[in-house]
């Protein structure tokens, strides 16, 4: 059983910085930012809270597709900047577009998060025969946990939304997700908490991540995640092609996590595959972690570089480390 995508939607806040303007908070210069990264442009929320950038993705795509809201049977979200601990930005997409039929709950899963969204999805169309329509949504706003004071990482990230509308099919489907604790250290953003009254006496455990690293903030190690999604992006595609005995000249169209395009060259030539068969977008949208994927699918879908019938293959790195991809007709 595969999965058809009835339609996709998505939300960019309207403020865009260049990086002339980054080069005025931190000392870099737009050379830089476009040889060592591909990024131009970005977009940054100016006040949108993330469940907001949520809804007007699924709002688009539900326009899109025609369906009632009342028929969408799960809501998934992939985020790692909800504006809540709780509730989930599922629930709160499930309120603005009254879906009140479906069972709404996010994912964590760093820049892999809407593959995995897609994966938990399609299981799910898999095993509820009462599920009709599915919503993926993926929306970030970066730039709640972005560095602005350290240059290496603060370039590269980015806020934006992108949703899809699924429901069951008879087309090939096939997806692969894994997962690295080990390398948590590499990529990550600790949780200020509320002192304890009783805690006293509690010791702190050692979590692999630095003790002095500044709280609520992306800690990164660039060369470290570099290494990894250089070789992340070809092993989770040929995975997932692997499940279903498909030949990877057979895919149309990568539609890649958009982190850096030194990332994407590499991994397309360790890969074998040429570079125009990946989507990009990172020239003017940056890094926007889960909602990369679905922003570059839905833009890939309305400059018809994705067209009915072509076999698309997604795939996503990043923090954990996590991995994935998913192959389907669109
Ligand atoms: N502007 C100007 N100079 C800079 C900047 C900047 N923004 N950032 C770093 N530099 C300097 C460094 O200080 C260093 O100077 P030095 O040699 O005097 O010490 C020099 O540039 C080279 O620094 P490196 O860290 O060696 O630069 P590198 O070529 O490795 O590029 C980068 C850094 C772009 C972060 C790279 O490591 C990378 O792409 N890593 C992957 C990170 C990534 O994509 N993360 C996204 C999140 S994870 C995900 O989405 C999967």
């Amino acid at each position: 059983m595969g999965i058809k995508v009835l339609s996709t939607g998505s939300y960019t806040p309207s403020l865009t910085i260049t990086n002339d303007d980054m080069a005025k908070i931190v000392d870099t210069n737009d050379e830089w930012i476009r040889t060592r990264t591909g990024i131009s442009t970005r977009r940054m929320s100016c006040g949108e809270p993330t469940w907001y950038m949520g809804a007007q993705a699924a709002k688009q795509a539900i326009e899109r597709a025609g369906i009632d809201p009342l028929d969408i049977s799960y809501i998934i979200d992939s985020t790692i900047t909800g504006d809540f601990f709780t509730p989930s930005m599922a629930c709160m997409i499930q309120r603005e577009i009254g879906a009140e039929n479906a069972a709404a709950f996010d994912v964590s899963a760093a820049c892999s998060g809407f593959v995995f969204a897609v994966d938990i999805a399609h299981r799910y169309l898999l095993t509820d025969d009462k599920a009709k329509y599915i919503l993926v949504v993926a929306n970030e706003n970066l730039s709640y946990i972005t560095n602005f004071n350290d240059r290496s990482s603060c370039v590269l990230f980015a806020d934006g939304a992108a949703a899809m509308i699924i429901e069951r099919s008879d087309s090939l489907f096939s997806s692969w997700i894994g997962s690295d604790g080990n390398g948590m250290q590499y990529l990550y953003a600790k949780v200020g908490h509320v002192p304890n009254p009783f805690e006293e006496n509690a010791e702190e455990m050692p979590d692999g991540s630095d003790p002095e690293a500044p709280m609520g903030v992306l800690v990164q190690n660039g060369k470290e995640v570099y290494k990894f999604a250089t070789k992340a992006l070809p092993r989770a595609a040929k995975a997932a092609a692997d499940r279903i005995g498909l030949d990877l000249n057979k895919i149309d169209l990568f539609v890649p996590h958009q982190a850096n395009i030194r990332i994407l060259e590499t991994a397309a030539k360790n890969f074998g595959i040429p570079i125009d068969k990946f989507y990009t977008t990172i020239d003017h949208t940056g890094n926007t972690s889960s909602a990369s994927v679905p922003i570059a699918f839905n833009e890939a879908v309305e400059n018809n570089a994705i067209k009915r019938g072509d076999i698309v293959c997604i795939v996503g790195f990043g923090a954990g480390l996590t991995l994935g991809a998913a192959i389907f007709e669109y």
